[in-house]
């Protein structure tokens, strides 16, 4: 019988989250928030003047940040492990070119893309192993930056409902969100923005079901806390009626490659 140790248990807790999000795919990429533009551009702005401009989005889920690089006229390569999230990314934008890989092991040559961009996921990365893989793969003064939206609960209600949704992404607990120091790559510069996302009760509680806390529960508890969130949001009087702004802060922290 192994014998599991606290440290265990939380490095299993957290693979299961890294691995939940393919079971709800359609209903992420129809629910989570997008990224202001003003956010992608800090993160590109050392590479901004290169042509062409070749960016990784790396952990690319279903393609939130994809679509975004795409419109901007990048040239984008997507990488995510998760089948289910990768088929979605497919599926919503044909043509781009999704790769099957992780952050540990990236499926690109050495020196291959300017600008590594990273969604509310470097938090799931072995960074220890990450780092320098993305190193490897960007050029020269290549740039590195990863993004988080964060509900912003300095608002009342959102500090309400993250606490009952049971959210760890929110502004209160942004600690952490950011690339640590590392040998190859320059001192990360830290930058926040304001954002906002049109949601209704009924939305933002299929939100929650998409988040890495809920997906790891039983049917029967995630059903309850579904429950728990909606009835919530019904009955508070800056989101009972019809649509209103979920109020989301994006912190973007950036370094750019030290070769
Ligand atoms: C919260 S989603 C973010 C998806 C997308 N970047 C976005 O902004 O919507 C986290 C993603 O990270 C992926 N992921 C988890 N561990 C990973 C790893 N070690 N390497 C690469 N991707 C990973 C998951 O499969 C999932 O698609």
């Amino acid at each position: 019988m192994p014998d599991f140790t606290p440290s265990d248990r939380l490095a299993t807790e957290h693979a299961r989250r890294a691995r939940s999000f393919g079971a709800a795919a359609a209903d992420y990429a129809d629910h989570r928030p997008d990224y202001p533009e003003a956010a992608v551009s800090f993160a590109l702005a050392p590479v901004a003047a290169r042509r062409p401009l070749r960016v990784l989005d790396l952990a690319a889920g279903t393609g939130k940040l994809t679509e975004q690089l795409l419109r901007a006229g990048l040239d984008v390569i997507a990488v995510e492990p998760d089948a289910a999230m990768r088929d979605e990314l497919v599926g919503r934008l044909r043509g781009v070119v999704a790769l099957p890989g992780s952050a540990e092991a990236i499926p690109l040559p050495d020196n291959r893309v300017d600008a590594v961009l990273v969604g509310q996921a470097l938090h799931w990365f072995d960074l220890d192993r990450a780092l320098p893989e993305i190193a490897r793969v960007l050029t020269p003064g290549g740039v590195l930056a990863a993004l988080w939206n964060l509900d912003d609960d300095r608002v009342d209600w959102v500090a309400e409902f993250a606490e009952i949704a049971g959210l760890g992404v929110r502004y209160s607990l942004r600690s952490g969100r950011s690339i640590p120091a590392h040998a190859d790559f320059q001192e990360q510069e830290l930058r926040e923005f304001s954002h906002k996302q049109p949601r209704t009760a009924a939305s933002l509680t299929a939100t929650v079901g998409t988040h890495s806390p809920t997906l790891v529960r039983t049917p029967d508890e995630q059903q309850a806390l579904l429950g728990r969130v909606r009835a919530y949001l019904e009955g508070n009087p800056a989101t009972a009626g019809g649509e209103f702004e979920l109020p989301l802060v994006t912190t973007v922290s950036r370094a750019v490659v030290g070769k």
